[in-house]
């Protein structure tokens, strides 16, 4: 079997997981680098690594590099995916800067893996709300064009990186103590709060958050008609993202359909037993690779209307895993 030589950018919250989920699932390396802004060593799951300092000589030889650096004009991807293209790797980049871009897949892999065959040296990895939600989905759009949704999701602290998860702790210790709470990773209290505010207010007061879940939906689903609406909560939960999805479907769909296509659906767990009291939840999924979806039940005055609440691990399938299995998607032919 081939062997790739890799590098992995950016060695936070979404990093490490790429790390340990190479090792995993046994990607064929035949080198990895790892960079940072800063060189150091770093110890993971007893492994050292060797953090190398990035500059634009990173990247030769480099076949495939995984970007999970900081985002925007000034951050890892845009400085650096351009000349690690230039050298022959193709760019699989966690953040949200060429996700919309004509000549960029989107990929979620249990939904539109054939397009990695489209790239010009750059994928994306959609934001992590929409790929648990389109996971969750993209089955039930195959039994009927799902016309509307609108979900609202609930966000763990580590889905803002490293620093706002350390700060969910540090304001509890904190709060626990009496003390004055410190902020300063997210915009407001994090500890014994949920924030309805994530990302930056934008177009009709929704935030960039709010609308990637809608933009992306379109692009990885192939369908701009679809009415996407979404309120993005951030509440002190260290890892697993939430949603409550609502949505509307072309033709009426019984719960049991659903159930059995989700049940179906790789990448799928129905936890759904409401007399047994099991449902999904975010510290249940922290560490684990599937999308759970639960609390499925009719709108009881829509006939087309259906609810879903769907969990995953957003370092895992909401980034590192989806990015790594796009790594294997991009290899599998060869
Ligand atoms: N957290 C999530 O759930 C999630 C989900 C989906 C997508 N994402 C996206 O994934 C990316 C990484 O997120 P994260 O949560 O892992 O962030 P993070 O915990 O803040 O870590 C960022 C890492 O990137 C490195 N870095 C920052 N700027 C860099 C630059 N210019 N060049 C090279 N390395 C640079 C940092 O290096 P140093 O360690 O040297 O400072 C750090 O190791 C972001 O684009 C984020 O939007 C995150």
């Amino acid at each position: 079997m081939k062997q790739y030589k890799l590098c992995v950018v950016g060695v936070g919250a979404v990093g490490k997981e790429i790390l340990r989920i190479l090792k995993e699932r046994n990607f064929p390396i035949a080198s990895l680098k790892v960079l940072a802004r800063s060189a150091r060593e770093m110890e993971l799951d007893g492994f050292k690594y060797q953090v190398e300092s990035i500059s634009h000589d990173s990247f030769k030889g480099i076949e495939i590099a995984l970007f999970a650096g900081t985002e925007g004009e000034k951050g890892a991807s845009v400085t650096y995916a351009p000349t690690a293209v230039k050298e022959g790797a193709v760019v699989i980049d966690n953040g949200a800067d060429f996700r919309l871009k004509d000549d960029v897949p989107l990929v979620v892999t249990e939904v539109n893996a054939a397009d990695v065959k489209n790239n010009k040296g750059i994928i994306s990895n959609p934001n992590c709300s929409t790929i648990q939600m389109v996971v969750a989905l993209s089955p039930i759009y195959k039994l009927s064009k799902i016309k509307r949704i609108i979900a609202s999701t609930y966000q763990a602290a580590s889905g803002a990186g490293q620093g706002a998860c350390d700060e969910l702790y540090s304001q509890t210790a904190e709060f626990l103590d009496g003390k004055d709470l410190t902020i300063k990773a997210l915009s407001k209290r994090i500890a014994f709060n949920v924030i309805p505010q994530i990302g930056g207010f934008t177009e009709l007061d929704y935030t960039s958050e709010e609308w990637k879940l809608v933009h992306e939906t379109h692009k990885i689903l192939h369908d701009n008609d679809i009415k996407i609406s979404a309120t993005a909560i951030r509440v002190p939960v260290k890892t697993g993202h939430s949603e409550s999805i609502y949505i509307e479907t072309e033709r009426p769909l019984s719960v049991e359909e659903v159930r059995e296509v989700l049940n179906n659906q790789p990448g799928v767990k129905v936890v759904d037993d409401i007399k047994g009291g099991r449902y999904p939840m975010p510290y249940q999924s922290e560490g684990t690779d599937d999308v759970f979806v639960g609390r499925i039940r009719k709108d009881p005055f829509v006939p087309e209307g259906l609810w879903l609440w769907v969990v995953a691990d957003n370092l895992r399938k909401g980034a590192a895993l989806n990015a790594v299995q796009i790594a294997e998607a991009l290899i599998k032919d060869d």
